[in-house]
């Protein structure tokens, strides 16, 4: 029996999780242990995804959230730790680059349980995002670096990380997109919801610190947006952060001038992205799935990890420094644009490479 604790805490982890969960818990020579650190926890943030990716219950709940990044990451450790101690897995599991990372890959590296990174080498190169520092130090104290892309494989082999822990798996996902997109296809009524037609809107999401803590950005971004829903509707699902920010900031009149709602589910969010006109984002996920869906997008960034998007012209990067008018014309101009087809993410095949080699099968 091999036992598998898994630490997972934000939205996108949810999702990575959920696809590699389902494919180890069809092994019964494998037990997985989950626990949820608790950095996202609104219903919306966080039981959702449960729900809707049919992920069992947490084995574990640390209720750990809402905190500055120090306090946080470290009640996670001390959390995580005695979690450990009393479970003893054969290898730890993190997802991504929150603070839910770094504290599950750090807790297990001093215990000596080795650890397995999956979405390991993205790499923005801008060590003033949080994100950047729990990816690197995550990829340096893992085992096992699952990369997604031949870049991210690179970027770790750059950093002198041993040829043989690192491993091309693909994207987890787009293992995903391809299992739960015919259902979302099935249950999602988010368009008739919200009096949207197929290919008649533009989706817009927002959470990145350095977009939603710089309020001249804030501004810009959201000032772009409302100029643009008086010509083709900008829904944008709104994330806690941002809502907190906007509100603090005096910006709730902007918002309301867009079709701004709660944050959705999984299942919604696929079908606004393959049903939207153009995307526009600083998510690193919806980014990918605009790909996967063959939707134009703007990243709302000076830089992405995800560099073979805008190679391919599927991706525009539009620094909110670029001002108001810099982001319209940059979404006008991109509207019914089309990149280079390409196969970039694996053939969603990636959670069984996780699987197979975490359990040397
Ligand atoms: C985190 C990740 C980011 C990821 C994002 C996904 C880090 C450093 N950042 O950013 O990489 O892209 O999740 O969505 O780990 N909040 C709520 N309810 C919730 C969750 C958050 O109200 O359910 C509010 C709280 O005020 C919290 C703030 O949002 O303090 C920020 O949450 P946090 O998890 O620290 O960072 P995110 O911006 O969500
Ligand atoms: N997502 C969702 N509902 C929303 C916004 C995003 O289900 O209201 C999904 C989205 O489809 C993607 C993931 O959440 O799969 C991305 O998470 P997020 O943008 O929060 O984080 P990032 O990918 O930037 O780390």
């Amino acid at each position: 029996m091999r036992k598998i604790l898994t630490v997972v805490g934000a939205r996108p982890q949810f999702i990575k999780a959920a696809a590699v969960s389902r494919v180890l818990r069809a092994i019964p020579a494998v037990r997985e242990v989950l626990v949820h650190t608790g950095q996202h926890y609104d219903d919306n943030m966080s039981r959702v995804f449960f729900e809707e990716l049919e992920i069992p219950e947490p084995d574990y709940h640390l209720g750990i959230g809402g905190g500055t990044h120090g306090q946080n990451t470290g009640r996670m450790l001390e959390a995580i730790e005695r979690v450990l101690l009393g479970e003893r897995p054969d290898w730890v599991l993190v997802y991504g680059d929150t603070d839910s990372t770094l504290a599950g890959a750090l807790a297990a590296a001093k215990l000596h349980i080795p650890v397995a990174h999956v979405e390991a080498g993205l790499r923005s190169f801008n060590r003033r995002m949080p994100e950047e520092i729990n990816r690197v130090l995550t990829d340096h104290i893992s085992d096992l670096l699952f990369g997604p892309t031949e870049t991210a494989v690179q970027n770790l082999l750059r950093e002198g990380i041993s040829p043989d822990r690192i491993h091309l798996v693909g994207d987890v996902m787009y293992d995903a997109a391809l299992y739960y997109g015919e259902k979302a296809e099935k249950h999602s009524q988010i368009l008739r919801r919200l009096g949207l037609v197929p290919k008649g809107y533009i989706l817009a999401t927002v959470h990145r610190a350095e977009n939603t803590d710089d309020p001249s950005r804030l501004r810009v971004i959201l000032e772009a947006l409302a100029q643009v829903h008086r010509e083709v509707p900008v829904v944008i699902p709104v994330h806690p952060r941002t809502r907190k920010r906007v509100e603090a900031l005096g910006l709730l009149s902007l918002l309301e001038q867009l079709l701004a709602v709660e944050p959705v589910g999984y299942l919604d969010m696929v079908m606004l992205e393959k049903n939207a006109q153009l995307i526009a984002t600083d998510s690193g996920g919806v980014q990918k799935e605009a790909f996967f869906y063959e939707v134009p997008c703007i990243t709302l960034r000076e830089e992405t990890e995800w560099v073979e998007l805008v190679e391919l012209g599927w991706n525009k990067l539009c620094s909110p420094e670029r001002g108001v008018e810099g982001i319209v014309a940059m979404i006008r101009h991109s509207l019914g644009t089309r990149g280079r087809p390409a196969r970039l993410y694996g053939e969603g095949k990636a959670a069984i490479r996780v699987r197979n080699r975490l359990l040397d099968l």
